[in-house]
């Protein structure tokens, strides 16, 4: 039976990087706070001409080469993405331009957080039904541009950046499990962007009143996290019959290093078993796994046979889970 497997990773993160201290200045917050209550020290953040395709070009250069595979011979790219370059094109068609994969097809999946996770699920099932044997599939998202940089609650949270894989079949007993994928619609207004679409098309007024901006309840949003975390881990789990206790690595959404370590508390996993980088990053929405997962790969603490579980949590609401064998 075909499984899909993951052959090579990359991650490009922007030059530009802004501390706690940095915000200081801008807001009325402080390092220590934003330290002890999220666990973001610093994030890179795009300049005024970067946008979501050129860290996903660079983070796809870097996962072509890692699995020795011609741009050429994609036939699929997928990007999970809410901050496309623009409404349209897609962020894939960009991307293939880009990379000259004039073998691909390209397209877009917003999911916020859970981005990637929902662009693994398709690529998994893809590959599966025997449609499509090369993917390259993408997080990305450039938050900072949808930041109201005059509102502490929200500003101190997100960084950008992009991370890709690239997935091609295989018969041997490795690669994605399985991918669980869900969502709450019903919770969409606990974190969301109201304007700049269109219901509320771009406007002077739109503009004046911040509808543009990232509107969030923290409070709420960081419960469902940590119970959606946990749940969504636990059912990939249960379904296919394995212990929490036989994980070898756990790469989790980074949004606030106090939800990852309420999740792995409640999943009994110790925290030397999961991969924390937002520290440096911030929430890089779809990007925080591929990325975190680049650099896990990279660093030598993911090894052959080692079973991967990956979980996430966006608005939405959405969620999503994963197990890999690498
Ligand atoms: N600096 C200083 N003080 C701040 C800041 C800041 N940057 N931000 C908020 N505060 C203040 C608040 O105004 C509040 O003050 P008050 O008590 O006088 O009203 C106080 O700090 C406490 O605020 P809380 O919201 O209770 O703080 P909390 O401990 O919940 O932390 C946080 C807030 C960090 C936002 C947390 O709730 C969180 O991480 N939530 C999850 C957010 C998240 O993950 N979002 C992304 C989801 S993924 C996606 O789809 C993009």
């Amino acid at each position: 039976m075909l499984q899909a497997r993951i052959i090579g990773t990359g991650a490009c993160l922007p030059e530009k990087v802004v501390t706690n201290h940095d915000l200081e200045k801008i807001v009325d917050t402080s390092d220590k706070w934003v330290t002890e209550r999220t666990g973001i020290k610093e994030r890179r953040l795009a300049t005024s001409e970067e946008a979501a395709s050129d860290f996903s070009y660079k983070a796809a250069r870097h996962a072509l080469k890692a699995a020795g595979v011609k741009a050429r011979d994609l036939d699929l790219i997928l990007v999970g993405t809410v901050t496309p370059d623009s409404p349209f094109p897609s962020t894939g068609c960009v991307l293939q331009s880009m990379l000259g994969a004039k073998n691909a097809v390209g397209f877009d999946v917003s999911a916020t957080c859970s981005g990637f996770l929902y662009t693994l699920s398709l690529a998994d099932a893809y590959v599966r039904s025997g449609r499509y044997k090369k993917i390259l599939v993408v997080g990305t998202d450039i938050l900072s541009k949808f930041v109201d940089w005059e509102d502490r609650n929200t500003c101190v949270l997100f960084g950008d950046g992009a991370g890709a894989v690239v997935i091609e079949p295989t018969t041997k007993q490795k690669g994605i499990i399985d991918v669980v994928i869900g969502s709450d619609g019903r919770l969409g207004d606990m974190l969301y962007i109201p304007g700049g679409g269109s219901r509320i098309p771009a406007s002077k007024e739109s503009i004046r009143d911040g509808q543009h901006f990232i509107k969030m309840n923290g409070n709420e949003v960081f419960k469902v996290a940590v119970k959606t975390m946990e749940r969504v881990s636990r059912e990939i789990l249960k379904k296919n019959n394995i212990d929490p206790g036989e994980v070898s690595i756990m790469v989790p959404h980074q949004a606030n290093i106090r939800i990852i370590q309420a999740v792995a508390k409640r999943l009994k996993m110790p925290m030397e078993n999961v991969v924390v980088n937002l520290d440096k990053y911030g929430n890089t929405s779809a990007a925080t796994i591929p990325i975190a997962l680049d650099e896990a790969v990279r660093e030598g603490r993911i090894r052959d046979g080692d079973l991967i579980l990956m979980a996430a949590f966006g608005g939405g609401l959405t969620w999503a889970s994963a197990l890999i064998r690498w």
